[in-house]
């Protein structure tokens, strides 16, 4: 018989500092105790095993991205690829992939490796470096640009706008934040559109995608502009905080520097297992189009579902020692990047950033030491350092 919305016994609140700080603990008791939870504050169902969340993110169907589909209305500057859900998303997301697939990757990895040395030997100089400032934010800013084919913007002032942009994401926790992400967006909404009215050849993934979309009608074509900011704000968000994860793990496990210099052919799997060990994105929500069960546990038409993919990451059923950072882990798939009709549309650019930056730490042999307070940044869906100090020690 199945039940009505069950509360879990373990409080979660992904504001409070000890769980910024360190999540793990109380979603392996969520998973343990009620793996399919509804939480009172947050208004949905927090689902925390890998089988689970799996089930969630493949049956497009029944979990709609989309909240049209349930007679929610959603603002039209809204709509990308990240909102639309199949058939409607396939003609963007197939755009989308096929002017990724198009591009020079191994050019791109080269010149954002060149952007990391350079940095890093700036940062050898000084006895303690602002990570997140000094390294994470201008490596994912180079490197989205330059994937996208676009004049960086300033870095100070396009932080500030990718920030408000990322709190307001919690604005179902903190409603204050609905009206700056308003503004943030407008400000985003320029820029992009800058890069579809420059006169002149456009290279890059975004000539590839105008040159593709010259003759779609609007609604195509508003697609394609509103999927360029997701990839330009998303992508630099959430590489950057990839980029700072990876960063204070390598600072707090120094066992895997011998590791990987001994074995340089490891780095590959090593930053996807990092990605896993505690990755930047911590859920995403979808919409039951109808009732479903999980267990004993009823979830209603139009109930909100999260799916935990640091809690699923992080299952024994899964994984095998899911508290150890395993660098071979092979097959390692976990739901750091997503999973089906909206898995990461950069996954391939950000493995090779993130292996890149590896790369260039064993080549220099300046590997990260902590140097100082780390907080994190008071945000539920992104994962990610407010400041990182670390010094880089040979
Ligand atoms: C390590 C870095 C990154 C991680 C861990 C990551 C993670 C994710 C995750 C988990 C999703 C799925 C969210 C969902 O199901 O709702 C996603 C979607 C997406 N990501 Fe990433 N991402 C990263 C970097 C990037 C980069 C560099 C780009 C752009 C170049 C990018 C572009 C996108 C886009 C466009 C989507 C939406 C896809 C869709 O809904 O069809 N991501 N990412």
């Amino acid at each position: 018989m199945a039940a009505g919305p069950m509360t879990s016994p373990v409080r979660y609140d992904p504001l409070d500092e000890a769980t910024l700080a360190d999540p793990y603990p109380q979603l392996a008791a969520l998973r343990g105790k009620t793996p399919v939870a509804w939480h009172e504050v947050m208004e949905c169902w927090l689902i925390t095993r890998y089988a689970d969340c799996l089930r969630v993110l493949r049956d497009h169907e029944t979990f709609a991205r989309d909240p049209r589909r349930l007679g929610v209305q959603v603002p039209d500057a809204h709509l990308s690829v990240q909102v639309l859900d199949p058939p409607q998303q396939a003609a963007v997301r197939s755009l989308f992939m096929t002017a990724l697939h198009a591009q020079n990757l191994d050019a791109l990895q080269n010149s954002v490796g060149q952007a990391i040395r350079e940095r890093l030997q700036q940062s050898a100089a000084q006895p303690v470096v602002e990570a997140m400032r000094e390294l994470a934010q201008p490596v994912a800013l180079t490197a989205i640009a330059d994937l996208l084919g676009v004049t960086p913007p300033p870095l100070a002032e396009w932080a500030q706008i990718s920030d408000t942009i990322m709190r307001s994401m919690d604005a179902g926790l903190d409603p204050e934040l609905i009206e700056p992400g308003r503004r943030a967006r407008a400000q985003l909404s320029d820029l992009v559109d800058s890069w579809f009215t420059i006169t002149g050849r456009p290279s890059g993934l975004l000539g590839h995608v105008r040159a593709h979309t010259a003759d779609a009608g609007p609604e195509q074509a508003a697609y394609v502009r509103h999927t360029a900011r997701v990839m330009f704000q998303g992508g630099y968000s959430t590489l950057t905080a990839a980029l700072g994860n990876l960063l204070h793990t390598l600072a707090h496990h120094r066992e895997i520097w011998p590791v990987l210099r001994e074995r340089r052919d490891l780095v590959r799997t090593a930053v996807d297992e990092l990605v896993r060990f505690d990755g930047p994105v911590q859920g995403t929500t979808r919409l039951a189009t109808g009732d479903v069960t999980f267990g004993d546990v009823r979830v209603r038409r139009g109930e909100k579902v999260t799916v935990l993919f640091t809690a699923a990451n992080r299952d024994p059923d899964a994984f095998a020692s899911p508290d150890r950072l395993v660098l071979d882990r092979t097959p390692n798939r976990h739901l750091g990047y997503g999973w089906g009709t909206h898995a990461c549309l950069g996954t391939v650019m950000a493995q090779r950033v993130l292996a890149v930056l590896v790369d260039a730490l064993l080549d220099t042999q300046l590997w990260p030491c902590p140097a100082g307070d780390a907080p994190r940044r008071r945000t539920a869906t992104m994962r990610t350092f407010a400041q990182l100090p670390l010094c880089f020690q040979p």
